[in-house]
């Protein structure tokens, strides 16, 4: 994927972000009222997020990440869509759920970024879009602590996860079912 590719697919999800975001209602009072984006799958998967520094990679306008933050996680959500992220940060002013939004493409930002985290969180619709999967296991490879976790969550119960290890190494299936599939990757 050369750059004018990679803007391409941008401005795609600017225009599909505002789009999905339009018939929403009002987002922030739904977190303000205790409102939860993440499935039963995910919550498997979790466990206890309190103080744990988590990656959400491709975060989107951010309510799953949201979604994170308020269980107690430090949460930074990194996407490239400007739209997304502008939403993200206001929606997280809004309700009153602090998490940190970082506007830039996934693969340079891993490459660079000083920070460090005990989680690195993946789910539905992201990872198709990115121009080298070997680059993004380096990458959260090289973000994550030793002993830290990358959790993907695939909306297919198809067989990603050979794929999966060939990039990180071992994984753990945690759940799968007819939507799902929810695995855990944890760096040695
Ligand atoms: C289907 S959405 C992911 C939704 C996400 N699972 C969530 O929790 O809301 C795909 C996202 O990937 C982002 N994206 C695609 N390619 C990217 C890249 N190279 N770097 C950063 N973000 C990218 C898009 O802007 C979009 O927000």
């Amino acid at each position: 994927m050369n750059n004018e590719e990679l803007a391409s697919t941008r401005r795609s999800w600017d225009v599909a972000t505002r789009n999905h975001n339009a018939h929403k209602g009002d987002q922030a009072a739904f977190f303000r009222g205790g409102g939860d984006t993440l499935f039963p799958e995910e919550l498997e998967l979790l466990g206890d997020l309190a103080g744990r520094h988590v990656l959400h990679a491709q975060c989107n306008a951010g309510q799953d990440s949201l979604s994170l933050a308020r269980r107690g996680a430090h949460v930074t959500g990194v996407d490239f869509s400007g739209e997304a992220v502008s939403f993200a940060r206001k929606l997280a002013v809004d309700a009153g759920i602090p998490a940190v939004f970082e506007e830039a493409e996934l693969l340079e930002w891993l490459e660079r970024t000083p920070a460090r985290f005990d989680v690195a969180f993946s789910s539905y619709g992201a990872v198709g879009w990115l121009p080298d999967l070997g680059r993004w296991a380096r990458g959260l490879c090289r973000v994550l602590r030793p002993g830290g976790e990358l959790w993907t969550v695939w909306n297919s119960s198809l067989g990603y996860r050979p794929a999966l290890q060939r990039l990180v190494g071992p994984t753990r299936q945690v759940a799968r079912n007819a939507k799902f599939t929810v695995t855990v990757s944890t760096r040695r």
